[in-house]
């Protein structure tokens, strides 16, 4: 028999989440099936995406969201596929959301976890067919099971995270995620309307040549920011910015480098959110051997203050998240 013809299709997405399930022999299957209803999630939305053209459901919504950014349709749509999924799993008892002004409460009181999802990611990329993504966080709550979710559940450090991944709808549709024991990529085979095992143990490159940042924002940066970037210029470093966070990252992760979004005067904080953005690739990013910090610490020890709140963000690469982040430290240092 001629193996060769019928090469095996390999591993699909739930049963790589079976197999690491039974490693832990404790593991309630609880977890295995919330990251199996956010990936069922992630294609209705992914089918939503690529039929976006064809339906009356690019453009904005006719609304703006608790950050004030229009909302498009398919930010809606996506939002509520995704809380339906979760509500609907029933493992999970509170979302917070980039569309969503309040915790949500899912009604499901005996849910482990909760979730911090940013639903569609790079939405003013929407109606140009450039990549998009989701993004999302998983903690184990901290009030008893059985009770109602509380605002400290959602409150937590990112090295809380028990699980963290995001979606890419690219030229591909990809799935990445992690449990703290490595970083693994699946891609979505559309005909068989599942993912299959393509990126095993993601390790980013600790070092790289490119620097992803907008740089039409470059007169509001700090100087030491600055300083940076016209370093990277003359290394002949390539810039490379999609403006999908997740599709930025997604490069760097493969290919060794960083994306920046330093604070501007205009937006002390930058733009991105610690919660629903930038913990769960800080996450990611470490467990695939690089680093993300806010330009004075790692973004996994801090400390949420708000549901929204804004952070500075320097990820990727180990060697060059060092270096930005060790400069912007000197500046924070009283002259001696
Ligand atoms: P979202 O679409 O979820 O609001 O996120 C957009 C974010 C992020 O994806 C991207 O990296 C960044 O905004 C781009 O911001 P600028 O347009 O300011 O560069
Ligand atoms: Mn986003
Ligand atoms: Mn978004």
């Amino acid at each position: 028999m001629n193996e060769d013809l019928a090469l095996p299709v390999g591993t699909t997405l739930d049963r790589f989440i079976s197999k690491k399930q039974e490693q832990f022999p404790y593991a309630t299957g609880e977890l295995s099936q919330l990251l199996r209803d956010i990936a069922l999630a992630g294609k209705i939305v992914n089918r939503e995406i690529n039929r976006a053209g064809l339906l009356n459901i690019s453009g904005a919504y006719g609304n703006q969201n608790v950050q004030g950014e229009e909302q498009q349709k398919l930010d809606v749509i996506a939002n509520i596929r995704f809380i339906r999924a979760l509500r609907n799993g029933g493992e999970v008892c509170g979302v917070i959301s980039e569309e969503e002004e309040h915790l949500i409460d899912t009604g499901k009181p005996n849910g482990r976890y909760v979730v911090a999802i940013d639903p569609l990611d790079g939405s003013s990329n929407i109606d140009v067919n450039v990549s998009i993504g989701t993004i999302f966080s998983i903690y184990r709550r901290i009030s008893p099971r059985g009770s109602e979710v509380e605002a400290r559940d959602v409150m937590q450090t990112g090295q809380k995270q028990v699980a963290a991944g995001y979606l890419l709808y690219g030229s591909s549709t990809m799935l990445v995620y992690t449990t703290g024991y490595g970083v693994h990529g699946f891609t979505y085979e559309p005909s068989l309307g599942e993912f299959f095992l393509s990126h095993p143990d993601i390790c980013i490159p600790s070092d790289g040549k490119i620097y992803s940042v907008n740089e039409g924002n470059f007169d509001g940066f700090p100087e030491t920011v600055k300083h940076y970037i016209r370093q990277c210029r003359q290394r002949a470093y390539s810039a490379r910015y999609i403006g999908s966070l997740v599709a930025d990252f997604h490069r760097n992760l493969f290919k060794g480098g960083i994306y920046l979004y330093p604070p501007t005067p205009s937006a002390p904080k930058g733009k991105l959110r610690l919660q629903y953005e930038c913990n769960a690739l800080a996450f990611i990013v470490e467990q695939a051997g690089g680093k993300a910090t806010d330009g004075q610490q790692r973004i996994l020890d801090m400390l949420p203050e708000s549901l929204h709140q804004r952070c500075p963000l320097y990820i990727g690469s180990e060697k060059m998240v060092n270096e930005i982040t060790t400069a912007l430290q000197q500046d924070c240092r009283p002259a001696s």
